[in-house]
């Protein structure tokens, strides 16, 4: 199920869960979730012909996004996907969460959903994780497939401005309880970035790493044309005020 999630990459959000809210919001930081969450009230009223009433989250993490949709929108039908267990886990467990139906499923296959979605979306990297350029492929046809005619399928991707900004260095968080080290490699002839991760929590050590990549923008137009998904706007976005826009935000619309 999960075989386009790197085995390290399961490891690490099944370990990241408990904490993964506390270190979205440390250093008094806006959660990304809750950042996308503003973005995508202001740009899917605009891009959409028809009402968005439902709204499926790929890569939902611990549900923040649909959790805040779920707050604000008592009448939509939301769902959140994510191949990690521990992470869903946790966002089953939030207020709110009898609102969403959470599944654990790979965004690399066709996701067992019956009911059409009005509009759909990938967030915080989560499809920088895809291994190549067929994964992503497959991951966008996935998404296409849940979608009704029409509908809009939203995604943040890191761009190489992001990977050469945000990929080198090192960086640590503490909470209450737990400390997280990620030190960060960048590739540029490799088009990956690489994450050592170390995760102490109520001290017990972890240590994972974790693989991404950038896609350029004809792969994506390409695997959004293969999967039946028309461009609607690709924008450069800046999502951390003071920096640089390291990320593409796209929003795509199913052909009818
Ligand atoms: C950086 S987190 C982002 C979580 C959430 N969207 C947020 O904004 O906080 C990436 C998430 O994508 C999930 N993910 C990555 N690749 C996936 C795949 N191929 N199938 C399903 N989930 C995947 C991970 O398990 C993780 O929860």
């Amino acid at each position: 199920m999960t075989s386009m999630l790197a085995a390290t990459a399961l490891p690490l959000y099944d370990a990241l869960a408990p904490i993964y809210d506390a270190w979205q919001a440390a250093d008094d930081a806006t959660p990304f979730a809750l950042l996308v969450h503003d973005k995508l009230e202001r740009e899917l009223g605009r891009a959409a012909r028809a009402p968005v009433r439902s709204f499926l989250d790929l890569g939902c993490g611990t549900g923040a996004l649909p959790l805040a949709l779920a707050r604000a929108h008592a009448d939509w039908r939301l769902a959140g996907v994510d191949a990690s267990a521990g992470m869903l886990a946790h966002a089953a467990r939030r207020p709110g969460a009898e609102r969403v139906a959470w599944l654990r499923a790979s965004l690399a296959r066709p996701l067992p959903l019956r009911v059409p979605f009005d509009a759909a979306g990938a967030f915080y990297d989560t499809l920088n994780h895809l291994p190549d350029a067929g994964a992503l492929q497959a991951a966008l046809a996935a998404a296409a497939g849940v979608l009704r005619p029409g509908g809009l399928f939203a995604f943040d991707l890191t761009n190489a401005l992001g990977f050469e900004r945000w990929w080198r260095g090192r960086n640590q968080w503490h909470g209450d309880g737990w400390r997280l080290t990620v030190a960060t490699r960048y590739d540029p002839p490799a088009r990956t970035g690489s994450a050592d991760v170390m995760l102490e929590r109520d001290g017990v050590v972890s240590r994972f790493s974790l693989v991404e990549r950038w896609f350029t923008d004809s792969e994506v137009r390409q695997a959004l044309a293969a999967a039946g998904l028309r461009v609607h706007s690709a924008e450069p976005w800046s999502p951390f005020a003071i920096d640089a826009p390291g990320k593409t935000w796209w929003i795509s619309t199913k052909s009818t």
